[in-house]
């Protein structure tokens, strides 16, 4: 049964098990990394045919930098080939793209390739996606509690106007709504430091594939679960 009466607007995905899908099958974990770029371009798919609004995808994270310089490297290139290729389609599709994470730890030419994509696909108004790159959620909250502080010293802003509202507007993710449906794949129950302020009423879905095995099927099939629950934002 398809239900699709309640299409989440934001979908947040944590992108997990390219390393494990290659392992299984005795490939290099580059292998896995390029079968997930494949199951990327089915989730846009997906969330343009479902309507939904913004599309996050946990692309890269500051704790991974610890990996091995040869993956991080290969990780860069297959990202900037990604954006090379598929800029045409973003264009022709109407999606807006956009970034969050703190993108100057990015190689220059990764970074040249993000902002032609940002600013060519600006006026757009189709599906958002945004990749999280080089992105931790402490490191997003500390970098807004440093920039109310810098804002306070110089009597910009009154401290007793902090609020929830005026400091989701200093996260990375300022105009974008919260997520309503946070998907991990590869079963793993963690967060990983992934949107930590933005999901506090996301609905989760965990699903034990590998994210290159979640294709078009599992990301409905997981809007359909999200559909199905009930919503109550901390009321009865
Ligand atoms: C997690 O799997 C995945 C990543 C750290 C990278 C995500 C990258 C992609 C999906 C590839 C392409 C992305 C774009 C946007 C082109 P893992 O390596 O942590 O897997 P493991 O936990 O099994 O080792």
């Amino acid at each position: 049964m398809q239900l699709t009466n309640d299409i989440p607007r934001h979908i947040a995905i944590i992108m997990d098990g390219n390393g494990r899908w290659a392992n299984a099958r005795g490939l290099p974990r580059m292998e896995g990394h390029r079968a997930g770029a494949e199951s990327v371009r089915e989730a846009v798919e997906t969330c343009r045919q479902l309507d939904v609004d913004y599309l996050t995808l946990f692309a890269f994270s500051s704790e991974n930098w610890k990996r091995p310089k040869k993956e991080i490297d290969a990780l860069m290139k297959l990202l900037e080939r990604f954006l090379r290729e598929k800029l045409p389609e973003m264009l022709q599709q109407n999606v807006r793209f956009q970034t969050i994470g703190r993108l100057n730890m990015l190689p220059a030419n990764c970074r040249r390739q993000l902002d032609k994509a940002v600013a060519s696909t600006r006026d757009n108004d189709g599906l958002t996606l945004i990749l999280a790159l080089s992105y931790g959620s402490r490191e997003e909250i500390t970098d807004a509690a440093r920039a109310l502080a810098i804002k306070a010293a110089a009597g910009e802003i009154d401290p007793a106007d902090i609020d929830n509202d005026l400091f989701s507007k200093h996260l990375y993710t300022a105009n974008i709504p919260d997520p309503d449906l946070l998907v991990r794949t590869s079963g793993e129950l963690r967060i990983s430091n992934f949107l930590l302020w933005q999901i506090s009423y996301s609905e989760i879905v965990i699903s034990p594939k590998y994210w290159p095995d979640f294709r078009n099927a599992d990301l409905r099939a997981a809007v359909d679960e999200y559909a199905r629950r009930h919503r109550r934002f901390g009321t009865v």
